[in-house]
C-alpha cells in the first residue's frame, strides 16, 4: 500500500469514529442518524455534496471518476442509516413473485447468485462491496461457505462485524477494509467471488474485474449483479442521459456504463463469460422497482406494508418532512435533509430507468477464470 493510500485509510477510519462515536455499529436506522456527531455530519454532507453537486459536465464527471474512493466513501457515510431504515440490511433490489414477501424475495435473489456461482460448504468466498453484510450472512447460512466481505466504508464494516457477532456467524464471516480497485489479498486466494450492486461504483470496470480475476483461484467463478444501462440506452439522447445522471448523482456512482462495456471488461481481463442475463427484462407481474414507485397494488403481504410505506413516494415525503423538522429544531444533524433530497432524485431516476428498460440493477454475469495450462 502506498503512503497516500495509507493516509486516506487512516483519515477515513478516524472520520467514522468522529461521526459515530465509540459504539459505532451498534445503532441502526433513525436512531443511528439521530446520534451522529453534528459537526462531523456537517463535514460528511459537505464532502458528499462537493462530489455529488448536481453538475453533469465532463469536468465534474472526471472529478468523480478520479476521486471515486472518497466520493463513494462520503456517499455511504451519509446514506447508510437511511438505507437501513428504508430497506433493511441488504442494500439491493430483487425480483418479486406474486405473494412473496419483501424479505423472502431479497433472500431468494441472494440464494440465486450463490447458486449461479456454485458456492458450497467450505468454499472461501469474497463478497466485493459487502455493505453491512446482509447478503454475506444470508449466503453463509444458505451454503455453509466462509465469506470475507470487502468494503471501503468503515461505518458499514463496523456494522457488518457487529451483526455477524449477533448472528453467531463471526467464525464463518470476516469483513475487511479495502478498495476493490486495489485489492491486498494474495493472488489465487478465493474459490468463488460475488458482487451485488457494488462494482458499479468503480471508475473503470476493467479495474475491479481485473482485481477479482487476480484473487480468484484458477477455475474459480465470479458471479455479479451489475448495475448497467441496457442496450436500449443511447448516450447521445438527452432524455436517456438525464435518467443516467439521476442514477449517478443520487446513488453515488461516478459513471453508469452500458452492458456491453461490462461484458467486454470481463473478457478483457481474461474471464470466460459463462452466462449473461438481464433478470429485470421479464414479464414479472410485480416489477423490481415497486418499492420505490409507490404503487400500492403491488404490495404482496400485510407484513410488507411498513417497509413499502417507508420506501414509497408518500413515505419518502413523510421522511423528508420529518427529517427537515428534526434538523430545524436541532434533533437531527445538519445536512440530513439534503441527503433525503438526493435519495429522492435517485428513486426518480431508478423508477424511470426501470419503467423505460433503459437501466437494470440485475444484469447477471457468471464468469470463470480459466484453469492454468
Ligand atoms: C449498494 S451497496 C451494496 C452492498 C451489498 N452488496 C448489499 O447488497 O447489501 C454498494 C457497496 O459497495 C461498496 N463500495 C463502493 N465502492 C467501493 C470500493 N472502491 N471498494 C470497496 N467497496 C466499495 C460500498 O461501500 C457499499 O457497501
Amino acid at each position: 500500500m502506498t503512503e497516500t493510500q495509507q493516509e486516506l485509510r487512516q483519515r477515513q477510519a478516524q472520520f467514522a469514529k468522529e461521526l459515530y462515536g465509540d459504539d459505532i455499529g451498534a445503532k441502526s436506522g433513525l436512531s443511528a442518524l439521530l446520534s451522529k456527531n453534528n459537526s462531523a455530519q456537517q463535514e460528511a454532507v459537505a464532502k458528499y455534496l462537493r462530489h455529488w453537486d448536481g453538475k453533469t459536465d465532463e469536468e465534474a464527471e472526471q472529478r468523480r471518476l478520479d476521486d471515486y474512493n472518497e466520493a463513494t466513501h462520503s456517499y455511504y457515510n451519509v446514506v447508510t442509516d437511511f438505507y437501513e431504515y428504508g430497506w433493511g440490511s441488504s442494500f439491493h433490489f430483487s425480483r418479486f413473485y406474486p405473494g412473496e414477501s419483501f424479505s423472502a424475495s431479497v433472500a431468494r435473489h441472494e440464494h440465486y447468485l450463490a447458486y449461479k456461482a456454485g458456492i458450497k460448504e467450505g468454499d472461501l468466498v469474497l463478497d466485493v462491496g459487502c455493505g453491512i453484510g446482509g447478503p454475506a450472512r444470508e449466503i453463509c447460512t444458505f451454503t455453509g461457505a466462509n465469506i470475507i466481505g470487502l468494503n471501503n466504508n468503515d461505518y458499514q464494516l463496523a456494522k457488518a462485524k457487529y451483526y455477524a457477532r449477533k448472528a453467531n456467524l463471526d467464525k464463518k464471516l470476516d469483513f475487511v477494509k479495502g478498495d476493490f480497485m486495489k485489492m491486498e489479498f494474495e493472488p489465487n486466494t478465493f474459490d468463488k467471488v460475488y458482487a451485488i450492486e457494488a462494482t458499479c461504483h468503480a471508475p473503470k470496470l476493467e479495474g475491479v474485474y481485473g482485481e477479482i480475476y487476480k484473487v480468484l483461484k484458477p477455475g474459480g467463478v465470479f458471479a455479479v449483479y451489475e448495475w448497467v444501462m441496457t442496450d436500449n440506452y443511447d448516450e447521445t439522447n438527452p432524455e436517456h442521459r438525464k435518467i443516467a445522471y439521476e442514477i449517478e448523482l443520487g446513488d453515488g456512482i461516478p459513471k453508469m456504463f452500458p452492458a456491453d462495456v461490462a461484458r467486454e471488461a470481463l473478457r478483457n481481463v481474461g474471464f470466460e463469460v459463462l452466462e449473461e442475463k438481464d433478470l429485470a427484462d421479464n414479464e414479472d407481474k410485480v416489477p423490481w422497482y415497486y418499492p420505490l414507485s409507490g404503487e400500492w397494488k403491488y404490495v404482496q403481504t400485510i407484513g410488507d406494508l411498513a417497509t413499502f410505506f417507508r420506501t414509497s413516494y408518500l413515505g419518502r415525503k413523510v421522511t423528508t418532512t420529518m427529517v427537515t423538522v428534526m434538523e430545524k429544531i436541532g434533533i437531527a444533524p445538519k445536512g440530513s435533509r439534503d441527503v433525503t433530497l438526493a435519495l429522492e432524485e435517485a428513486a426518480v431516476g431508478l423508477v424511470a430507468g426501470g419503467k423505460s428498460k433503459l437501466f437494470t440493477p440485475m444484469m447477471l454475469f457468471v464468469a470463470r477464470k480459466p484453469e492454468e495450462n
